[in-house]
Parts: C-alpha cells; structure tokens; sequence
C-alpha cells in the first residue's frame, strides 16, 4: 500500500525540518517545499541523511499561487503542515506589511489550493504569543486570547481564525492549530538544529553562540520582574518533542479521530522555567562558563508564561519527555557542529 503523504511548507526551516524527519520515522511519505528565504539546502540534506529517504524538494514561495498549484498537481497528499512564514517579532513591528503579506497570503494560497485540489487536513503553526500576558497560569486552550503586540503575533492570530472559518464552512476540510511555546535544541544527530541569519533574538541560539564566541556576552533582559529570581518565565519544549506533536496531531485527522473540524492544541512542557535557571542548566549539564550581564528590560516581553499541556496529553496521546538538561546538551552540540567545533 502507497504510504501516506503529507506536503509540509517550510519544511527547510527549523521545526519543519525537525517535523519532516518525525514524519518520516513515523512511516510517512513526506515532501518538503520552501523558498529558503531563512533557510537552506543543508537542512533539508540534513533529514535525508538522518532518515536515509531521499525527500522530494521544491523551492517554491507559498505566495505564488500558480507555482503552489504545480506542487499539488504534481503530489497527491491528502495533508499538510504548514510551517512557512515570517517570525521574527522585532523586524515585524519594522516591517509590519511584508509579515501580512507574507503569512496570511502563504496561508490563503495554501488552503484555497486544498479546497480547489480536494485535499482534507492541515495543520497550522501557532504560538503561544496569542496568550499574551496571561491572567492565570498555566494557559489552556480556553484562556483568552489577548490583543498582540506585534504584527507578528497579529498574523498568528489571523491564520487561527482564517483555518476556524474555513474549516466551519468547506466540508471535508479539518484543521489543528498547535500553539508552541518556546522551542529549542535539536536533533540528537546534531545534523539539524536551528540556524537564525545574523544576530540570534531568541535565548537559546543566543546563548550557544556566546558559548562558541561566536557573540561576546548574552545579555539577560531584566532581572527585576515579579518572579522568584527576578528575569522571565517561559516554557521551553524540545524541537524533538515538539515535531512528535505534529505527527500526533496530523495521525489524528488522518484517522479522523478529530472531535471537530477546528481544533487547537498547546503544545510545552507545561513547566516555567526562567532565563537564569536555563543559563544556569546549560553552564552545568554543558560543564562550561557562560559570559553574560543584566540588561534593561527588552520592550515587549511577557513576564510569564507556561502552558497546561492536559489536552494535548489526553487527546494527542503525545507528552514532552525530553530533559531541559537533554535539550540544552543536543543545543550546543549543533553549535559545536555549525561552527566546526
Ligand atoms: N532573552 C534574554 N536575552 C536574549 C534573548 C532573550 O534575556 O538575548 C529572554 C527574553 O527576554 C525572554 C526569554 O529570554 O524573557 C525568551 O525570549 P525569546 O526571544 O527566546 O522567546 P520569546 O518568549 O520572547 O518569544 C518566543 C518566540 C516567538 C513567540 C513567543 C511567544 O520566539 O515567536 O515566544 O510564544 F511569539
């Protein structure tokens, strides 16, 4: 029997490439498309090696429309996830219409070629961003949504309600939103990990770059707020982990196990740590010293946040079991690999 295929846009980039190697464990078929725009061929050499399967590429930009077409034309998957856009949060405040443009139209063209090709399940990524600051911890799926700060997290926002109104209107079309936390490390082979262009805004490429001296000194963003050791609250959800969702959740509308066309999943740990517990636990399980100071506070951040993973749990049948101390050591072992180490 002809394995099932799932199309996955953006499957070049970090958690995509991550996504197609568990796809592929989990006896997918899988056909990555991507315009590499912040990415490159060596991800995509990176699943193959770690998979052994020669994955079929495209480079295509989800906003050609008529380019997309020729991918569904010529594949004939009945699922996708979609992985491609835009996301940094600064340069988004910067250059608010080129993340509109880009992330709702990529996303558009997607679900409009479903619809006219006769394909059924998508998943989209999310993120917790859509939480904002919350009011209570820790967030389900039924906190409330909170206005975003950043055209960024506008954009997530859009597409979760553009999948609800296109799933609640087209029949036969079933949708997953997965609102990740904050994902970080890497394959354990260390031949995939995630590669930012130009000076990192996330901690933990920050933070493995300074390690490597790649960046002089991580700058820690505030140590005054309201936490028990005074800097910022997240939940941090390996990228191995985190790709075991999708397939947990893309099984699940393949299977038609979904309890309805639209569903959202929280996918963290469902544990707070804060930024000087992870710089603390990456100095140890890595055995080395970590230049770093306190910086002011970084405009826009939320104090706290970390997830309750209960439904993802109970209805994905999926859990995150890597180790803060497992993720941070496969982290820095893709830093060491990147920079030759
Ligand atoms: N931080 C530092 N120094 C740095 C970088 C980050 O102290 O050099 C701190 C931040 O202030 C924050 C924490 O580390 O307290 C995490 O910051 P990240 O930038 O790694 O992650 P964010 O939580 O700000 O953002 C992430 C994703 C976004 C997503 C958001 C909410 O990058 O895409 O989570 O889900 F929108």
């Amino acid at each position: 029997m002809a394995k099932e295929q799932v199309l996955v846009s953006g499957g070049a980039g970090y958690i995509g490439s991550h996504t197609a190697v568990a796809l592929i464990e989990a006896g997918y078929d899988v056909v990555i498309i991507d315009n590499l725009s912040n990415s490159d061929m060596n991800a995509v050499e990176g699943v193959r090696k770690i998979t052994g399967v020669d994955v079929p590429f495209e480079k295509v930009d989800c906003c050609d429309k008529e380019a997309l077409r020729v991918i569904f034309k010529k594949y004939p998957f009945r699922s996708a996830i979609h992985f491609a856009a835009y996301k940094a949060v600064g340069e988004s405040v910067d250059e608010p219409l080129k993340y509109y443009s880009n992330n709702l139209c990529s996303f558009i063209n997607i679900l409009e070629l479903m619809r006219e090709e006769g394909r059924e399940n998508i998943l989209f990524s999310s993120s917790a961003t859509v939480y904002g600051e919350p009011d209570a911890l820790p967030v389900t799926e039924n906190s409330p949504r909170k206005p975003s700060t950043s055209p960024y997290g506008n954009t997530k926002q859009m597409c979760e309600d553009i999948l609800r109104d296109s799933t609640a209107a087209y029949k036969g079309l079933k949708g997953i939103a997965l609102r990740y936390f904050n994902p970080m490390g890497a394959h354990p082979s260390a031949l995939i990990g995630e590669l930012p262009r130009g000076v990192p805004n996330n901690l933990v490429p920050f933070i493995t770059q300074t390690a490597a001296g790649v960046r002089e000194c991580l700058s820690i963003f505030g140590d005054d707020y309201p936490t028990p050791d005074g800097t910022c609250i997240r939940d941090y959800i390996d990228v191995v982990d985190l790709a075991g969702a999708h397939v947990a959740a893309i099984s699940r509308l393949i299977e038609g196990r979904n309890k309805a066309n639209y569903e959202i999943f929280n996918v963290g740990t469902g544990r707070g740590v804060s930024v000087m517990e992870l710089v603390k636990a990456f100095e140890k399980v890595n055995n080395l010293k970590l230049n770093y100071r306190i910086a002011g506070r970084r405009a826009g951040d939320t104090i706290e946040v970390w997830a309750n993973t209960s439904l993802a749990n109970e209805e994905l049948g999926w859990k995150a079991t890597r180790t803060l101390e497992e993720t941070l050591a496969a982290a820095w072992a893709w830093e060491k690999h990147v920079r030759g180490l």
